[in-house]
C-alpha cells in the first residue's frame, strides 16, 4: 500500500550503511523515479550529479577542507563526518536545481518540484531496501568548486545512499489535525 510506504520511509544515515554495494541499474531505477515529478511549465529542474567510488573520498576530504576554511571554530567530531560519510556511502547524489533561464515561473516553484523530485527517490529507495537520507550543511553553496554547475544552477544538498542492517526508529509526528483547518 503506498500508505504503508510514505510512513515507513525513514531518513538513514551513513553511520548506519553496510557495505553491500549498490548496483548501477538501481541507482538508474532510483534517478529515473525522481524524474517523474510534477513539474509547473514543464522546466523539469532537478539535475544530479551521482558519485561513486574515487569521487567519493574526493567528495569527503573537498567538505571536510572547505568546514575548516569557512568556520571561525571548526569542531573535530563535524570534520571527521563530513570526510567519512561519503565513504560509508555506497553512492552520493548531489541535488541540484537548474533555474529556468526564462525565469517563467518563480524560484520557489522549482526547488519545491525538486524536493518533489527526492521524495521519489526516497520513496523508491524505501521500496527497495536502500537506506537514504538528504544532508543539507551549509557548505553545499561552495558545491561549484567541487563540481562544475551550469548557469543558473544551484546545489540544494546530498543524498547519501547505502544498504544497512538494523531497521531505524520510527521518527513520530505531531498530529495532522493541529495542522490543517476544515472549511466546510
Ligand atoms: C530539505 C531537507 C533537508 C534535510 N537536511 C538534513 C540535514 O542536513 N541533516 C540531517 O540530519 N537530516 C536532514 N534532513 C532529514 C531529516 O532530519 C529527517 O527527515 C527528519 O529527522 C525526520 O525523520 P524521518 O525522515 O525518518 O521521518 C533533511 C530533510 C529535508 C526534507
Amino acid at each position: 500500500m503506498i500508505f504503508e510506504l510514505i510512513k515507513n520511509r525513514r531518513a538513514v544515515f551513513p553511520a548506519q550503511y553496510n557495505d553491500k554495494p549498490l548496483s548501477e541499474d538501481a541507482l538508474k531505477k532510483v534517478l529515473e523515479a525522481a524524474n517523474w515529478a510534477p513539474t509547473h511549465r514543464r522546466t523539469e529542474p532537478w539535475r544530479f550529479k551521482v558519485i561513486r567510488g574515487n569521487s567519493k573520498l574526493r567528495l569527503g576530504e573537498f567538505m571536510a577542507h572547505k568546514y575548516q576554511e569557512i568556520e571561525q571554530r571548526p569542531k573535530k567530531v563535524k570534520i571527521k563526518k563530513l570526510r567519512e560519510n561519503p565513504v560509508r556511502s555506497a553512492a552520493v547524489i548531489l541535488i541540484c536545481m537548474q533555474r529556468d533561464p526564462e525565469e517563467r515561473l518563480p524560484e520557489w516553484e522549482e526547488l519545491a518540484a525538486t524536493a518533489m523530485a527526492v521524495q521519489n527517490m526516497w520513496l523508491m529507495c524505501t521500496a527497495m531496501g536502500i537506506g537514504c537520507y538528504w544532508s543539507s550543511p551549509g557548505l553545499i553553496t561552495y558545491m561549484d568548486e567541487f563540481v562544475q554547475l551550469s548557469e543558473g544552477e544551484k546545489c540544494l544538498g546530498l543524498f547519501y545512499m547505502g544498504y544497512y542492517d538494523e531497521e531505524p526508529p520510527l521518527v513520530g509526528r505531531q498530529p495532522i489535525a493541529d495542522k490543517t483547518l476544515w472549511l466546510d
